[in-house]
């Protein structure tokens, strides 16, 4: 059975992205895959210092919140759900703290696991918001599951969201979609293993060096 892991970057537990990335969980459960919705929002995640650590041990240098027990679902995940409220035009810097260092402290292959960004804002900064997070599956090899629309929902409370009812609908959309891809590459790692990648080149400056 394919899995996904689903983040909830909000604070709120039970706020507007919750309510959103719940619609695709219920979707993802009547297209028999497996879910687990984490709750990231609500813990204190510091910034990545750059440090190296990760490089060495292969984990980050800090243990005082989820990322180290996020990175090891991920690595057997099919596929990652990230959601975030919108702040400021942005994803909220809860969610971007903890993604630095999720996806920089991890040396697994993501190549071919499936990435798709829901945001949820009152009323501005979606699209702008939807471009960060779907970057971090773009430099990781990561196809992006897309939608009916871009993947949003509006709203200041849970309230508000389950009125928005396209919100709604292009986030089972998404989970459709997002399952069918999921499957479909389950089948093709088995049948055809994953693409090669190269990886030796590593910027090139005028003088070759
Ligand atoms: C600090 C802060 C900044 C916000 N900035 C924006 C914004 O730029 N654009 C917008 O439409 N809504 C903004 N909002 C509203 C939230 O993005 C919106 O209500 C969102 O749906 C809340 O999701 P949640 O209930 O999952 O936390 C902001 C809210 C907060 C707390």
């Amino acid at each position: 059975m394919a899995k996904v892991i689903l983040l909830n970057g909000s604070p709120k537990a039970g706020g507007c992205t919750a309510t959103a990335l719940n619609e695709m969980v219920k979707t993802f459960h009547e297209e028999d895959v497996e879910t687990e919705l984490i709750h990231v929002g609500n813990k204190a995640v510091r910034g990545c210092i750059s440090c190296g650590y990760c490089g060495k041990n292969g984990k980050c240098v800090f243990n005082d919140d989820l990322v180290n027990e996020v990175a090891v679902k991920f690595e057997s995940a099919d596929g990652l759900v990230i959601g975030s409220p919108v702040y400021y035009a942005s994803p909220n810097g809860t969610i971007l703290s903890f993604l630095d260092r999720l996806f920089y402290s991890t040396s697994f292959s993501k190549q071919m696991k499936v990435g798709a960004a829901v945001v949820s804002c009152r009323r501005g900064g979606n699209t702008a918001s939807f471009d960060v997070l779907n970057k971090y599956f773009t430099i990781s090899s990561m196809p992006v599951a897309s939608s009916t629309y871009w993947n949003q929902v509006h709203g200041f409370t849970a309230e508000d969201v389950k009125k928005d009812l396209e919100g709604l609908q292009t986030m089972r959309n998404l989970a459709r979609n997002m399952s069918f891809m999921m499957k479909a590459f389950v089948d093709a790692k088995e049948k055809y293993g994953l693409p090669a990648q190269e990886r030796e080149a590593f910027t090139s400056f005028p003088d070759g060096k």
